[in-house]
């Protein structure tokens, strides 16, 4: 079992190349190095030594709504469970903030959809939701899909 732990400074340019690996194959949205610093504190990493095998974020949107962000295992890592353990860090996270909704907006809604997430029309989330779509090579033709997951028993 890899340890998923908190993303620190040294990290981020490694992340931001993982990232950025994949958004050029159009794999996900890419992102800067200065937001990534910024938020620096949603993320989490997977480390293998000094290396960074694997990132995500959990992001706060609103009272009631947090979004899973830049999920990314690299190549030579996948299908070891991985992404699985990093999805499961962030709804832990957004748990334990008593935050009732997570949302992701993905190409690949398969990978969610195992841990119980269900798709839902993008139109249905909050429009704060959007401030960084402005950005994405493809807005405003949006071909992601948006999934939600309820956490159960968290009361707002
Ligand atoms: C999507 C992504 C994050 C998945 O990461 P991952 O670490 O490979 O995820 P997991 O290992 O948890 O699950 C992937 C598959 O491996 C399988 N798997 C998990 N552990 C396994 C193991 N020990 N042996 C064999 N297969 C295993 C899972 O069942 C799953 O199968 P499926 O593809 O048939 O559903 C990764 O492929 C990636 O970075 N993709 C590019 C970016 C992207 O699409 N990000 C997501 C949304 S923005």
């Amino acid at each position: 079992m890899n340890r998923v732990e908190k993303a620190r400074i040294r990290d981020v340019d490694q992340m931001h190349k993982l990232i950025n690996y994949y958004a050029d194959k159009g794999e996900m949205l890419a992102r800067s190095l200065s937001e990534i610093y910024e938020n620096v504190r949603d993320y989490f990493v997977v480390r293998q030594g000094e290396r960074v095998i694997a990132c995500a974020a959990l992001h706060v949107s609103w009272l009631d709504l947090a979004e899973i962000k830049s999920l990314a295992v690299a190549e030579d890592s996948r299908k070891q469970g991985i992404g699985a353990q990093l999805v499961e860090v962030c709804l832990k996270e957004a748990k334990e903030l008593g935050i009732a909704t997570v949302f992701c907006l993905t190409y690949n809604p398969a990978f969610f959809e195992r841990f119980g997430f269900s798709q839902v029309d993008k139109m249905e989330l909050p429009r704060k939701v959007w401030t960084e779509c402005y950005r994405c090579p493809k807005f405003p033709n949006c071909d992601e899909v948006a999934l939600v997951y309820q956490l159960e028993g968290v009361r707002i």
